[in-house]
């Protein structure tokens, strides 16, 4: 039996699934290649803006493991650290022989279409991930909890971006808002992906022994990834792909193994996006969760995601 864990996604033929959720090992054009010579799928950059930025103060991440030192989860409040989406723009003009995705984050409604008007003159740009859902910036709000910002946000960037556009969307909770969300990027065509989802917004993570918070923005408030995630996040894909037939889901949350990454395609993601747990493992990560996919699909007798992709049962 040979397995197969290509995907065709947008006109492309993907190897792998696996590949970074945007803001792990992807700000520096170092890391970048790292990445593309890395045995992931595909790669994406950090969230860009039209400056570069700092982000915020350190400490800014926070890894939580228990006593046997297994990942639990993790707190972020990066605040956008990136090099300009110039940097990133230039980035894709470099050869490489698997898909970039660049993430997009203007600071406003005024930064993503100066972002997407280059974007949209420049051919070696063809994956976009627009983020509609950063929660780390002091004073704004996460455009993908406000339906009406959200589907004015989406016209405007569609009247200037005309190329097949995904958006990285916050983690919702309630079937109500998975309908009204998926009616209002139904009407968009040229939206043709959906990241399932970033991170848990807002959390709160303390050291009870120093009675104190871990990150330091925000008082230590910040986006919650990792294995606490990873329920919300498959009802996210799994939702979103019944709703929206025609757009490709890419599921990110909680990925730590090969079992997490097929769940995620049992539900319906195309693509799968690895954030908490390559930050912890570091690029070797992405031999072991296709190995271990491998391992999983021989087991069940499948030989390409197709085979079950989607293929969620219900009791
Ligand atoms: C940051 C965090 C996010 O979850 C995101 O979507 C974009 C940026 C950050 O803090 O840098």
């Amino acid at each position: 039996m040979s397995i197969n864990l290509g995907t065709r996604f947008l006109g492309k033929l993907i190897k792998s699934p696996i590949y970074n959720a945007s803001g792990v090992h992807c700000v520096t054009f170092p890391q970048l290649d790292e990445l593309a010579m890395s045995s992931a799928g595909a790669l994406i950059t950090k969230s860009c803006t039209v400056n570069y930025r700092d982000g915020n103060p350190k400490p800014r991440y926070y890894d939580m493991v228990n006593e046997e030192g297994k990942q639990l989860g993790s707190i972020n409040s990066s605040g956008l650290p990136n090099l300009s989406y110039k940097a990133y723009q230039e980035y894709a003009h470099k050869k490489r022989d698997k898909p970039l995705f660049i993430s997009v984050s203007g600071m406003n409604l005024g930064e993503n279409l100066q972002i997407l008007g280059e974007f949209n003159e420049d051919p070696y740009v063809e994956l976009v991930e627009l983020n509609l859902s950063c929660p780390n910036i002091v004073g704004k709000p996460q455009t993908g909890y406000c339906f009406e910002d959200m589907e004015k946000m989406l016209n405007e960037v569609t009247k200037i971006y005309k190329k097949p556009l995904g958006i990285k969307l916050p983690p919702y909770f309630d079937m109500v808002h998975f309908k009204t969300a998926a009616e209002i990027f139904n009407k968009f065509q040229t939206i043709r992906f959906l990241t399932c989802c970033n991170s848990l917004g807002n959390g709160l993570v303390i050291d009870s022994e120093s009675e104190s918070v871990v990150i330091k923005p925000k008082n230590g408030f910040g986006g919650i990834g990792g294995i606490y995630i990873k329920p919300t996040a498959l009802a996210n894909v799994h939702a979103f792909s019944k709703l929206c037939p025609d757009k490709h889901i890419i599921g990110c949350g909680g990925v730590q193994n090969g079992k997490d990454v097929f769940e995620h395609i049992l539900c319906g993601a195309s693509l799968v996006q690895v954030g908490s747990a390559l930050y912890r493992e570091g690029l070797s990560i992405f031999d072991r969760l296709t190995e271990e996919l491998e391992e999983i699909m021989t087991i069940k007798g499948y030989e390409t995601l197709s085979d079950f992709r989607g293929k969620l049962k219900y009791l």
